[in-house]
C-alpha cells in the first residue's frame, strides 16, 4: 500500500492510474520524488523549462530545501477549489519522473493544466507521451474534464512535440518567466471531443472515489 496509515489522511496515497508501462501516483513516505536520476531533468543545451523546482540548478545543497518544498506544498495547501496533483511515474517500481495536474475551481470550469519532468536517463523512449496519456485519462474519464492545457518555452522540443503527439492544438502564446528574464511560451489545449476521439483503453485508475471529493467537493 503506497501511503499505508496514512491513506485515513490522506486517500490520494492510494490513488494510483495504471497503463502497461508505467504507474502515476503520489510518492509514498516523505512524498518527495527522491530517485537520484529524477534530478537532473534539464539538457543544458536544450530549452529551460518552467516545471521543476531548480534542483538541476545551481548548488543542490541550496536547493533541496524549495525542492521538498515544492512537493509538501502542494499537499499542504490542497483544497477543491484549488489543487495540484503530484503524480511520480514509476516503471518497474522505480521512480523516472513526474506528472503533475491542476486546477483551480475544477468543480466550476472543468480545465486541468499539465507539467512533467523525466530523469534524463528516461527521456527520448515514450515515457514522457505515456505519462501524459496516463494524466490525461485521470482528468477526462476520472474526473470529467471538459479541457486540459499545456505549455512550454518555444525551444524545449521535446515538450512542444508531445504535446502535438497527444493531440493537443496550439492555444496562443504566453511569455514565461525564465531566470530573470522571460522566454516565449507556446500555450496548447486539447479538448474533451478531441480527447475522446483517441482516448485509450488500456489505462486504468485505481480508487479515484475515496478521492473524488477532494478533487470536485470543497473542503469541509
Ligand atoms: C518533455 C518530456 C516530459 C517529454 O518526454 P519524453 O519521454 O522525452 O518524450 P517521448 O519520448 O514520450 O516523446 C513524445 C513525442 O515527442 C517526440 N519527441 C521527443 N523528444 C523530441 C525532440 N527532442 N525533438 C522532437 N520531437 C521529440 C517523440 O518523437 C514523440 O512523438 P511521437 O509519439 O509522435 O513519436 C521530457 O523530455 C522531459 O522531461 N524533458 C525535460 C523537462 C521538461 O522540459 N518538461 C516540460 C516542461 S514544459
Amino acid at each position: 500500500m503506497a501511503g499505508e496509515g496514512l491513506t485515513r489522511f490522506w486517500p490520494l496515497f492510494d490513488l494510483v492510474v495504471r497503463t502497461p508501462r508505467l504507474e502515476l501516483r503520489l510518492p509514498p513516505r516523505g512524498g518527495v520524488c527522491r530517485h537520484r536520476r529524477c534530478r537532473g531533468s534539464r539538457d543544458p543545451r536544450a530549452g529551460d523549462h518552467a516545471v521543476l523546482p531548480p534542483l538541476d540548478r545551481g548548488r543542490a545543497g541550496a536547493a533541496r530545501p524549495r525542492f521538498g518544498q515544492w512537493w509538501w506544498r502542494h499537499r499542504a495547501e490542497w483544497s477543491a477549489d484549488k489543487w495540484t496533483f503530484t503524480g511520480v511515474a514509476f516503471v518497474d517500481g522505480k521512480p523516472v519522473g513526474a506528472q503533475d495536474l491542476e486546477a483551480t475551481h475544477f468543480r466550476a470550469v472543468r480545465s486541468v493544466e499539465t507539467g512533467s519532468w523525466l530523469g534524463r536517463a528516461y527521456q527520448g523512449q515514450g515515457l514522457g507521451r505515456e505519462m501524459r496519456e496516463a494524466v490525461l485519462h485521470l482528468a477526462f474519464a476520472g474526473l470529467g474534464a471538459e479541457e486540459a492545457l499545456s505549455g512550454a518555452f518555444e525551444d524545449n522540443a521535446a515538450s512542444l512535440a508531445t504535446s502535438r503527439a497527444v493531440g493537443y492544438a496550439e492555444n496562443g502564446e504566453a511569455r514565461g518567466r525564465r531566470r530573470d528574464s522571460s522566454a516565449r511560451t507556446i500555450r496548447f489545449r486539447i479538448a474533451r471531443e478531441a480527447w475522446e476521439r483517441r482516448r485509450r483503453d488500456d489505462i486504468e485508475i485505481d480508487n479515484l472515489e475515496g478521492c473524488l471529493d477532494m478533487f470536485v467537493s470543497p473542503l469541509s
